[in-house]
């Protein structure tokens, strides 16, 4: 059984050098991203309360994201920075969330997928970010923090397999990631993990 995931899009070197040019919203941006991340996973466990052999990693997960967002939140301290009161509609997000099929069963399975594949793209783009960033302290802490998203990246996938066979995961998982390949290659950048 295969779990990782090989991303269609490869985000070149330059990325990390225009995400980085504002650090301060890139920041903010990050941690938004970790605080919805840990929001998912507990959002599966709201959604589900019956798939019990998937509910303690769904909060180890969580527990997980949290701490990245704590961790996030403390550099934003330390910078002065505070977290918006509406944040701008993630326009990665909100497209690979229009991919989704519409049963309960094929939006679950869809869900969780991209899920493996946002962690993917997250861990792709903090290496980019801790390969290019100059201050030591945070070069290390995105190191830190793309060797657990790796962990993630793989997670989802294989939850999936308690519910779905191997030919569908990997037939829809080849899809969703062709469209998120699609989606990045078309994304303006920003600085932001998306
Ligand atoms: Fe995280
Ligand atoms: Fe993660």
């Amino acid at each position: 059984m295969r779990y990782s995931i090989d991303l269609t899009y490869k985000t070149p070197k330059e990325w990390a050098d225009h995400a980085i040019k504002d650090f301060d919203s890139f920041l903010i941006d990050h941690a938004d991203c970790e605080r919805k991340a840990s929001a998912t996973a507990l959002g599966f466990v709201a959604k589900c309360p019956d798939k019990v052999e998937i509910i303690p990693e769904l909060i180890d997960t969580a527990i997980e994201e949290l701490e990245h967002f704590q961790q996030v939140y403390a550099l934003m301290e330390k910078r002065g920075l505070q977290l918006p009161k509406k944040m701008e509609k993630n326009p990665y997000i909100r497209q690979l969330m229009d991919a989704c099929r519409s049963t309960p069963d094929e939006r679950l399975m869809d869900r969780m997928l991209i899920t493996s594949i946002i962690e993917m793209r997250g861990m792709e783009r903090f290496k980019l970010i801790a390969d290019t960033i100059e201050d030591k302290e945070l070069s290390d802490f995105y190191r830190d923090i793309w060797t657990s998203e790796a962990k993630h990246a793989t997670l989802f996938v294989r939850l999936a397999f308690n519910y779905w066979d191997e030919e569908a995961i990997y037939k829809r998982l080849e899809e969703l990631n062709n469209i998120e390949g699609d989606i990045c290659r078309k994304l303006e950048w920003r600085s932001a993990v998306h």
